[in-house]
């Protein structure tokens, strides 16, 4: 995606796009399609689409990437050969990326197993700042702000500063300890709000854990609407920043967090965003049962790491 620069934030609306897509030679019959279909829009700040199946067109002094594709997994494939073809996948993006976007490009990575990718697409792209980087944990985000508007009877607008920490998987933590709901025209913790600690420490993170595979369950295919949508609000606050008094959670690069969650993973914190830099939301206060939880995510991420690290010397 090409975004040419923008004065302010009132010329919103006044943002023209170019669209480069980029996919695989045996699809780029599907492509055209696609292409018929965004013309068909008729969106009145779509320049330009490209459809193309070369990293060097693809990644060309691009200001936004978002990598959606990954290589799914079939039935029967054992995790680390999954893990192997994606350390493949994103090394020659990031190399690509390193070698044709503009050095400020702010790279947004959606495929499976994110974190990790995001990571290996990071280290494979040295010469673009490792902070440029991050990976889609918006969608758990909105579920979890979901979930609890939906208990309160009130509009997801009302609620705020939900937390994902941790891998985009199930066990990621969903923390509403330090978020906010509008309760008629009054802001007041989540815990005092709902009153049900025992919802909260159970049923709702497990809801939101689980969600991606409840969806799968019941449309037998997995999140898409809610998927674009969370990539929607993703990158439009990296472009814009986030609302004054609202932070949101991405997948960063953990290095000089003060959550005592281990240098050099990719794991999703609270971020506020301003002029295109995101920043840690510092000094929250972590409790026990906030501890455990953030623990297990980030061992689950170093594992992982650990053996991704390990295929990308041979990939
Ligand atoms: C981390 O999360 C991703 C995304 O859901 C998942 O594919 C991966 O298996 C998880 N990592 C581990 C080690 O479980
Ligand atoms: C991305 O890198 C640029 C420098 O190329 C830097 O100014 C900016 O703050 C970085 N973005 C984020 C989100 O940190």
């Amino acid at each position: 995606m090409n975004l040419r620069p923008i004065q302010s934030e009132l010329f919103l609306s006044l943002q023209p796009l170019v669209l480069v897509l980029l996919d695989i030679t045996p699809m780029m019959t599907v492509l055209e399609g696609v292409v018929m279909e965004l013309q068909d829009c008729a969106l009145p700040l779509l320049r330009e689409v490209i459809p193309t199946d070369k990293e060097e067109v693809a990644f060309k002094d691009l200001d936004i990437a978002i990598l959606v594709g990954s290589m799914p997994r079939r039935e029967g494939m054992e995790r680390k050969d999954l893990l192997k073809a994606n350390v493949k996948i994103f090394k020659s993006q990031g190399a690509a990326l390193d070698k044709y976007a503009k050095k400020t490009v702010k790279v947004v990575v959606v495929g499976n197993p994110a974190n990790t990718n995001c990571l290996i697409a990071s280290k494979s792209a040295p010469s673009i700042p490792k902070e440029n980087f991050s990976c889609l944990t918006r969608l758990d985000h909105n579920r979890a702000k979901s979930q609890i508007a939906l208990k309160l009877g009130v509009t997801s607008n009302d609620v705020k500063n939900v937390i994902i920490w941790g891998n985009h998987s199930s066990t990621q933590y969903p923390d509403v300890n330090h978020a906010k709901v509008n309760v008629k025209g009054k802001e007041v913790g989540v815990y005092e709000a709902i009153k049900d600690d025992s919802w909260l420490k159970g049923d709702f993170i497990l809801t939101v854990q689980q969600r991606g595979a409840a969806v799968i369950k019941a449309r037998k295919l997995s999140s898409a609407m809610s998927a674009a949508k969370a990539i929607c609000d993703h990158v439009r606050d990296i472009w814009f920043g986030t609302p004054a008094g609202e932070f949101v959670s991405m997948g960063v690069i953990s290095d000089g967090n003060s959550y005592g969650v281990p240098e050099d993973l990719l794991y999703s914190f609270p971020v506020v965003i301003k002029d295109k830099t995101w920043k840690f939301v510092e000094g929250l206060p972590i409790n026990d049962f906030s501890r455990e939880k953030m623990d297990l995510t980030a061992k689950e991420l170093t594992e992982e790491k650990e053996t991704a690290v390990e295929f990308l010397s041979s990939a």
